[in-house]
């Protein structure tokens, strides 16, 4: 058996990592004996499971399904039927089978992978599928749509007697309609050999009509309709609790209909299409049930939404599989959708479905809640240390550096951390507008807008009001100064586009200024300039921004002397500081750094984590707006 497990691991892993196969994870292998089915169990993915995963299962425990008797209706039915799984586990609780099991019980091959792959789909979920499967597979037996379940269980059992009674041999394919494929062999090699033949067969058939075998290509969104239309979806789907995530994935035609249980578990039966606004939406509800998680704006923009960025994704997986399918389905005389009553069980079925709810308990209970939150000069210093700190409350959070290769590199080390999705990153430099205006185009085409700005990027260059050369006042000037406007601007916008008809979810941008923003700096002038004026600017655009529903503060770290900026050998502040003389007598750099610490009341420089925390103050209260927080162990005491 170790060696069939072996093989079968190993199968799995091969279908399993092709998305040609695979898709969000459907699908499921085995290999029995006499007496067990190893199984592979529910949450577990096919392209990393490993032999000593598989589950065992006692085939004559399983078989008592097809004896026991079980409720009328379909929940009674189906939680009885998953009681018996349970029961043939060994050991007991080992694992959770999938519904699926029984069905690979009845075959009688050694082997069973049971796939849902697009090429398949084409032609199951064709008008004119069966017809095609007779000719092209003349070998294989064909299953009209039943409900997934042990109903299914049962109807591949009996059709499988009737075969094996007619042939004295059960077929070795079993096409599903509107489902896929289950293959039985009884060595691996010949498993693999009946799926390229699946595979070659349906992609001769479909070349013959023309049909191409890719997943249609999606335009461009309209950047307008994407800037105003996906901020304001963002509230007329999401909740007081919940924010969501609506993501663009170009521009293009949704679904047509229910497909396949997988693309409705994930997309939904039906899209919604038509303009973005709420009373669109919930004459969709109201004649649906459900809100959309596909969201087409014809002809200028096409939406997956979800709860993370990670289920948005799920969604447009989903989504370019049914686009792919229904197009292959054109080969057999197009897309046939399931009927009212076939979605209608699934979409219950699926409302009590063990996925939907762990996804749901993911993210809007902890205390930020799915924020998207922008960091800028979040790939090192300050910005990386509030970066993670936002990520580890439950923030998305998007970096935004002009260093391209830093953001990438601590996004990745907080999607590590925190999960697949919860961070990504962008280029920009905020003292170009263009690029300030790509960046947020960027971050609402991926999340659908934006909940937090943390205006961190900054830069400093010190030296004497005498001595300074323009060129480095305007450097300072641009990047702290103007860059702080030109972020505001961009961000607001995409902020007060998601307060639709009055009604929406307060936003924040928190700037990080400086003490140096609440008192002058020796030698720094460009610096505290930049840092006194932009408090200006906060309480301005507080003033103003509040009937957007945006709260606008600046925190004031004191120094961070561990950071890069004060601690660099070759360009830190320490070592200019040393430079220029700021500190009389000091002769190196510790005699600089001691100098700084006994400025503060409480003997220690500012960390990262003391700025993160004063943000969260700023996003969590809901009564100050155009503040200035001083972050600096008590070096500066406001009065
Ligand atoms: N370090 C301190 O002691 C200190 C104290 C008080 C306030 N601050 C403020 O905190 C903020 C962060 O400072 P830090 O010390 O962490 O800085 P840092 O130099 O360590 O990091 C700044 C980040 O911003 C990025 N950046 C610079 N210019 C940019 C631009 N034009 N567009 C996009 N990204 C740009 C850099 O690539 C870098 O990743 C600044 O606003 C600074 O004024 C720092
Ligand atoms: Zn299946």
């Amino acid at each position: 058996m170790q060696e069939k497990l072996q093989n079968i691991a190993k199968l799995s892993q091969h279908y399993g990592a092709n998305p040609d196969f695979v898709f969000l994870g459907g699908g499921n292998t085995s290999v029995k004996d006499e007496k067990t089915l190893y199984i592979k169990p529910s949450g577990v993915a096919l392209a990393t499971i490993q032999p000593e995963q598989f589950l065992a299962m006692e085939r004559q425990a399983i078989r008592a399904l097809f004896t026991t008797e079980l409720p009328a209706d379909a929940s009674g039915r189906e939680a009885a039927a998953k009681a018996v799984m349970a029961a043939a586990v060994r050991p007991l609780g080992a694992g959770r089978p999938s519904v699926e099991a029984p069905v690979h019980e009845v075959i009688d091959y050694s082997y069973v992978v049971h796939l849902h792959p697009a090429l398949v789909n084409g032609m199951t979920c064709a008008e004119e599928g069966k017809a095609a499967c007779a000719k092209l597979f003349p070998e294989a037996l064909w299953l009209d749509y039943c409900d997934p379940g042990c109903t299914l269980a049962f109807v591949v059992k009996k059709a499988l007697d009737e075969a094996k009674a007619a042939s004295g041999k059960q077929p070795q394919l079993v096409f599903l309609q509107n489902h896929g494929v289950f293959v039985g062999a009884d060595s691996a090699e010949e498993i693999r050999r009946l799926y390229e033949h699946i595979v070659d067969t349906l992609k001769r058939a479909y070349a013959q009509a023309g049909v191409a075998v890719g997943v249609p290509a999606l335009g461009e969104p309209d950047r307008d309709t994407l800037l105003a239309s996906a901020p304001a979806l963002r509230t007329i789907l999401g909740t007081a609790e919940a924010r969501v995530i609506v993501h663009c994935v170009g521009a293009g035609e949704a679904q047509g209909g229910p497909l396949t249980p997988d693309h409705i578990v994930y997309a939904k039966s039906f899209a919604y299409r038509g303009a973005a606004d709420a009373a669109g939406i919930a004459a969709f509800v109201a004649e649906r049930g459900y809100q959309p998680k596909v969201v087409e704006v014809p002809g200028k923009a096409l939406f997956t939404v979800g709860d993370s960025l990670k289920d948005a994704r799920a969604v447009a997986v989903a989504l370019a599989n049914a686009r792919q399918v229904q197009a292959l389905a054109a080969a057999f005389g197009g897309a046939h959708f399931l009927s009212e009553r076939q979605y209608k069980f699934i979409e219950n079925w699926e409302v009590e479905s063990y996925r939907r709810k762990v996804s749901l308990a993911t993210g809007a209970a902890s205390r930020l809640g799915n924020r998207v939150s922008v960091v800028t000069g979040g790939a090192q210093g300050f910005g990386l240390g509030i970066a993670q700190t936002l990520a580890a409350n439950g923030a998305l959070v998007v970096i935004a550096d002009m260093n391209a290769e830093g953001a990438a590199s601590a996004a990745k080390e907080l999607c590590d951390a925190y999960g697949a999705d919860r961070a990504t990153s962008v280029a920009v430099n905020i003292a170009d507008e263009d690029s300030v205006a790509a960046m947020f185009a960027a971050v609402t085409k991926d999340f659908g807008g934006v909940d937090l700005l943390v205006a961190n990027a900054g830069v400093l260059r010190a030296g004497s009001v005498k001595e300074m050369s323009k060129k480095d006042w305007d450097f300072v000037t641009n990047i702290n100064y103007t860059g702080y406007f030109l972020c505001v601007k961009y961000a607001a916008k995409v902020m007060a586009a998601q307060i639709v008809d009055g009604k929406g979810l307060w936003s924040d941008v928190v700037q990080v200024n400086s003490k140096s923003g609440l008192e002058g700096s020796n030698k720094n002038g460009a610096y505290a300039g930049s840092k006194f004026g932009t408090i200006g600017l906060t309480q301005s655009f507080a003033k103003e921004l509040v009937t957007d529903c945006i709260k606008v503060n600046s925190v004031c770290p004191g120094n961070f002397y561990d950071g890069p900026l004060w601690s660099d050998p070759e360009r830190g502040l320490f070592v200019q500081y040393l430079n220029t003389g700021k500190v009389p007598g000091a002769k190196t750099v510790e005699d600089v750094r001691r100098f700084y610490e006994d400025k503060v009341p409480m003997r220690r420089g500012c960390l990262p984590v003391d700025v993160a925390r004063a943000i969260m103050y700023c996003v969590e209260q809901a009564y100050e707006t155009g503040q200035a927080i001083p972050v600096t162990g008590g070096q500066v005491m406001l009065h």
